[in-house]
């Protein structure tokens, strides 16, 4: 009994400090130590909704619109801009003390007037009005732009056919990236890109094709800050490239360039692949592909393509692994964190 009430006083007498205690340490505060900014893509139409509102502002440095600022939202038709949605993002950033990554502004999945432009004037004009436009109206508001966004084919080593390739050659990228910067001088401009860590000699060679891009384009004194890692992963079909993606993230450093991870989360689709798969495995790309941009790289920022399944929809294709009803992001639909929150967590705070 006294034992117990010694032990109980002890107890008292310790500083226990209750709220650090009971909170888990949110991603945003671990990767701010370390000097990184941490983000997540947001849904406009979800940003009233409190718990939505709060998750992202516990979590998150830095938003980016996951669909809102795309060609496709803002200019619907030539010259007529629609900012509504970009708008209300940018406000609740600015509101709550977020930076916003724009994304994006050249991307194959334009507009289909876009697509159909007949020459390489009209393909220059409308993309210096559409930079000019987007990145002029928030200048000193959104500080790092997707400027062109998979300029290579998915799981290949090609530009990708797109209405600016076959109007400009590769120069369309030249053009772009220098009107971000004449737009916004202070924005910084990324190139984004797919499975830039995956296995295997097709993207080995898509390394080295964008890596080679990358030469050319310093070359020609076009304005690139930095390679967005977009994280994608396919748990089953992908596997990492430790040696071939921090070679990548080295080759950008001797470059100048920073890395970003910028479209983090899973798919369910290739699980089945995988003998006794468990959705705890679904952390370890996540984690891995942190740490080797960090330790090979000048890593700034990790984004990830949604916190939750708010905003998702269900998967089409669950496959085997039942838990896994939406892309996996880092909490589950009751907003309780999954294993690849703390595979991030811990990737951030430098814990291999
Ligand atoms: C996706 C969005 O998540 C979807 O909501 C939308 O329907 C299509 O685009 N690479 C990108 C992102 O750069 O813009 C894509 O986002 C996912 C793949």
């Amino acid at each position: 009994m006294l034992k117990g009430m010694l032990g109980l006083a002890a107890v008292c007498a310790l500083p226990i400090p209750m709220s650090a205690a009971a909170e888990p340490a949110t991603l945003r505060s671990i990767a701010d130590r370390k000097g990184l900014k941490f983000g997540s893509a947001v849904d406009p139409e979800l940003l009233d909704k409190p718990d939505y509102a709060k998750l992202i502002t516990d979590q998150c440095d830095l938003i980016a619109p996951r669909n809102a600022l795309k060609w496709n939202a803002v200019e619907k038709s030539p010259g007529k801009f629609s900012f509504g949605d970009a708008d209300r993002t940018v406000a609740f950033a600015q509101k709550y003390g977020l930076e916003v990554r724009g994304h994006t502004l050249v991307w194959y999945d334009s507009p289909d007037w876009v697509k159909r432009l007949p020459s390489p004037a009209a393909v220059t004009e409308a993309v210096a009005q559409h930079i000019a436009t987007t990145v002029g109206r928030y200048k000193g508001r959104i500080a790092s732009w997707d400027v062109v966004n998979e300029p290579f084919e998915y799981d290949q080593a090609v530009l990708r056919k797109t209405v600016f390739l076959d109007q400009l050659g590769e120069k369309y990228m030249d053009f772009a990236f220098k009107a971000a910067r004449a737009a916004d001088p202070a924005a910084e401009l990324i190139l984004n890109e797919t499975h830039l860590y995956d296995s295997g000699p097709v993207y080995t060679a898509k390394r080295q094709a964008v890596i080679a891009l990358i030469d050319r384009l310093q070359s020609r004194n076009v304005p690139i800050d930095g390679v967005g890692i977009q994280g994608h992963i396919r748990p089953g079909h992908d596997t990492i490239d430790r040696e071939g993606f921090g070679g990548f993230c080295k080759d950008l450093k001797t470059r100048g360039l920073k890395t970003l991870i910028t479209e983090l989360d899973a798919s369910c689709r290739f699980a089945d692949r995988l003998p006794q798969f468990t959705p705890a495995e679904y952390a370890l790309p996540f984690g891995e592909l942190i740490d080797i941009a960090e330790a090979n790289g000048r890593l700034s920022s990790v984004v990830v393509w949604g916190l939750s399944p708010f905003g998702l929809k269900p998967n089409e294709t669950p496959g085997p692994n039942k838990a896994c009803k939406y892309r996996i992001n880092l909490f589950d639909d009751a907003l309780k964190p999954l294993p690849s929150f703390d595979a991030v967590a811990q990737a951030l705070s430098g814990g291999a």
